[in-house]
């Protein structure tokens, strides 16, 4: 019998989130889903003990970082992201939702790391060496010291790496190797955490970076990235609207760097390109129609990013005034609408209201919510906003505005791109404007209204009826 055997037991593992139980549990603890346990049986085994690989403790001040260490790629915003370049031996999780351009990315990474001089193992267990030659077709990519292996098996694909010791592994993905002996299926929790773990054991041997795709799936069935983010080093999201071809690449944890960095791309036929200066390509297709437009300095993890927010607000036809949210909270435009009809006295109760970001760049910090108000006030009191102004600040439920970090950087953003007042939070201009820009400091929204939005008369909310 299995249990009374000394050297294996029997648990239980949530294949949603690999919480383990001793019994079976209809429902799991950790993440409440229903019927997710499986019976998994563990084999104690004695690691033989080995003194070639666990050198002795050694003392801080004595550790010397290479500066070698960091692989610092010619893809400018690869590198930010991941705090300066590839970290010999660090192990990166990319994930993302299916078709974002994960394979792409990885398969463009590669290509710089060859033409760098490095070789590079791309493993696929999702597509076949066909495939992946057309997609580098696509990308430009010719491929010298790039070699392909369209494998699942995680022994085999060690077997390869260990006999071809590249600069660089890439596994795509995570979900789809497999270790045949643990007699669960691929994409299972055991199976995907197992299998990074025995990757970042011979990473870490070798010194050498890996990058593992992982999909971040719904369905419950495969396990997504979430589970792994304790084990690698880095994790990282490739996000994306839909119907927008900008792709972010977000920075959720790193053991190297400041997880506060994003960086920007462009989905063009020729694969990802980089996006140096976003807060121009977002502002690039600016019309000269300011009725219900408005410029807010958002922030991008530590970066300002200039962005332009829309709002139209129509009569509602019949029934109940319908509210449409894209790129921005739903919420939060609710929380706003509210505010401009109890504090502003805007009457919004009979008006549809739209509020778009365009670009399809997802806007949530309530910095914005200025922005947004301003925008719905312009669009329905037919009012243009100040052409050369940006909002920021965040709106209080008793009409105030409060202060915004990173104010300083925000307005010398708008200032470099040429806007000459920014409407700020009367507490948070502490700091001297930038040149040629005057900060017009709001202490609520009414006030700022007022201000920002022109033709009949600043300092004034004026009566459309
Ligand atoms: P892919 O990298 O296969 O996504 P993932 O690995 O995350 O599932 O890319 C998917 C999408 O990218 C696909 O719909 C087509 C598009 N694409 C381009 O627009 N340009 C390109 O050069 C390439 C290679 C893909
Ligand atoms: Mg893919």
């Amino acid at each position: 019998m299995v249990r009374s055997n000394k050297s294996s037991r029997t648990i239980f593992v949530c294949q949603q989130c690999g919480k383990e139980s001793l019994k079976w549990l209809g429902r799991c603890p950790h993440c409440q889903v229903w019927n997710s346990l499986v019976e998994k049986t563990v084999v104690a085994v004695v690691s033989p003990k080995s003194s070639v690989l666990t050198p002795p403790p050694q003392e801080l001040s004595q550790v010397v970082i290479g500066a070698a260490d960091r692989l610092s790629l010619p893809m400018a915003e690869f590198n930010r992201v991941l705090g300066g370049g590839l970290v010999a031996g660090s192990m990166v999780l990319i994930g993302g939702d299916p078709g974002i351009g994960k394979s792409t990315l990885l398969l463009q990474v590669s290509a710089l790391v060859t033409q760098m001089g490095g070789t590079v193992v791309y493993v696929s267990g999702e597509e076949t060496l066909r495939q992946i030659k057309l997609r580098a077709e696509r990308l430009g990519v010719k491929g010298e010291g790039l070699y392909l292996l369209s494998e699942t098996d995680l022994d085999a694909i060690l077997d390869q790496i260990e006999r071809l010791k590249p600069g660089l592994v890439v596994i795509d993905s995570i979900q789809a190797v497999c270790l045949p002996e643990l007699e669960t299926t691929t994409g299972s929790i055991t199976q995907v955490r197992e299998c990074t773990l025995r990757l970042m054991h011979w990473a870490k041997l070798n010194t050498v970076p890996a990058l593992l795709a992982g999909h971040v799936t719904k369905d419950g069935a495969i396990a997504g990235p979430k589970v792994l983010e304790h084990i690698v080093d880095v994790v990282l999201y490739l996000e994306g609207e839909q119907f927008s071809a900008y792709r972010l690449l977000r920075c959720v944890k790193n053991r190297f760097g400041s997880t506060n960095e994003v960086g920007i791309f462009e989905m063009k036929s020729g694969g990802l390109v980089e996006v140096a200066n976003p807060s121009e390509v977002f502002l690039s297709r600016r019309g000269s129609q300011a009725v219900g437009s408005v410029v807010v300095p958002t922030l991008e993890g530590s970066r300002p990013l200039l962005v332009e927010i829309q709002a139209l607000t129509s009569p509602t036809s019949f029934g109940q005034p319908r509210r449409t949210a894209n790129c921005v909270d739903f919420n939060r435009l609710l929380m706003i609408t509210a505010v401009l009809s109890r504090r502003v006295g805007l009457r919004l109760g009979n008006q549809d209201i739209i509020v778009n970001v365009t670009g399809g760049l997802r806007v949530e910090e309530p910095a914005a919510d200025l922005g947004i108000a301003l925008a719905i006030a312009s669009s329905f009191r037919d009012m243009e906003v100040d052409a050369g102004l940006v909002a920021v600040g965040e709106v209080g439920l008793s009409g105030e505005l409060r202060a915004v970090p990173q104010l300083e950087r925000r307005a010398n953003e708008a200032a470099r791109l040429g806007f000459q007042r920014c409407l700020v939070p009367r507490g948070g201009a502490r700091f001297p404007a930038p040149e040629g820009m005057e900060l017009v400091p709001a202490a609520t929204v009414r006030e700022a209204i007022g201000v920002g939005l022109v033709r009949h008369g600043a300092g004034s909310i004026p009566n459309k009826d």
